[in-house]
């Protein structure tokens, strides 16, 4: 039996897997197993009313999750899918309390990671999948990272570093469509899609979902956003781990991306840095993705 099918096997059984997306890693778990549902919840600490993301391998699946399905999920269906988007519908009777967190909604998500759908599509099943990693700790983007957290606990499939490294955008379609969190899919190609504007959720204003309040995407270090670089020099010593991608005068500094941030965050950690200083230049900030992250992680 090779590793994917090992995989599909575990999940049929009611066991919970750790599968490669293009995004993060997810710890997963067949929609229609409570008790490995449960177990998402246990093994990373999760607090039970953070609804979870469903994972599809094909648009027939939807209909066993959502009901009244919109004509403009199936215009981002077609733009996005497979790929870095989930989209939020109303969902449909007798799915899990535990995936939506006692919302009238559902979050559904194809990957396009190669692995990822070879499992999905052998399964026959959607799964439910956060981010493997433990709460409130950065999002895995290696087979190691989430061995860090969760050791043997679970079956890890291994499919390289995940190429974009930030969690997907998530759009919600319940109302007018409104953006509830950054990726690297952006408003501006969601509203060309769409034909119409989209809205963002502000970190201040009242959270959408439960999910929403929790404290995300943070090392233990201290992080620091500068967007002077004299200001960096002056506050960075030697215990700190400057990310910048311009030069910085009489300092070594690491350059960053959505592909890597998640990843220096935990080499931060794990060299036991008390701080991280990250230089947003003009271009690296029209990233919204990883601008909303850096946000994130600074407010940890
Ligand atoms: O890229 C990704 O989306 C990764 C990979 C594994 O697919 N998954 C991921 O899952 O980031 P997680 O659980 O770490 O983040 C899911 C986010 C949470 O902020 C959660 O609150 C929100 O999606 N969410 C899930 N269901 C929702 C719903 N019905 N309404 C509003 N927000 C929802
Ligand atoms: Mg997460």
């Amino acid at each position: 039996m090779n590793i994917i099918e090992k995989a599909i096997e575990d999940f049929k059984q009611g066991k919970n897997v750790v599968i490669p997306t293009e995004t993060v890693y997810g710890l997963g778990a067949s929609i229609y197993q409570e008790k490995a549902l449960k177990n998402i919840f246990s093994l990373k600490n999760r607090p039970s009313d953070n609804p979870l993301i469903v994972h599809i391998h094909c648009l027939e699946e939807v209909i066993k999750l959502a009901r009244e399905i919109p004509k403009e999920f199936y215009l981002l269906a077609e733009a996005f899918f497979p790929g870095p988007l989930t989209v939020i519908l109303k969902k449909k009777k007798g799915l899990s309390h535990l995936i939506t967190a006692g919302l009238d909604t559902v979050a559904i998500r194809m990957p396009k990671h190669p692995i990822a759908k070879k499992i999905l599509k052998g399964l026959g099943e959607p799964v439910a999948a956060p981010s493997a990693n433990l709460s409130g700790k950065p999002s895995p983007t290696t087979k190691e990272h989430v061995k860090s957290d969760f050791g043997d606990a679970v079956l890890v499939v291994d499919g390289g570093a995940c190429e974009i490294g930030i969690e997907s955008t998530v759009i919600s379609l319940v109302d007018t469509p409104k953006i509830f969190r950054p990726g690297s899919i952006t408003k501006s190609e969601l509203e060309r899609v769409l034909g119409c504007s989209v809205s963002e959720t502000k970190e201040t204003t009242k959270p959408v979902c439960p999910g929403m309040k929790y404290r995300h995407y943070a090392p233990n270090a201290t992080v620091t956003i500068f967007q002077d670089k004299q200001d960096l020099q002056k506050n960075s010593d030697s215990n700190c781990m400057v990310l910048s991608n311009e030069e910085i005068l009489g300092r070594d500094a690491l350059p960053y991306s959505s592909a890597t941030i998640y990843s220096l965050f935990r080499e931060a950690d794990s060299n036991k840095m008390k701080s991280i200083s990250i230089y947003l230049d003009s271009n690296t900030k029209n990233d919204s993705g990883l601008v909303n992250r850096l946000e994130k992680a600074s407010k940890g």
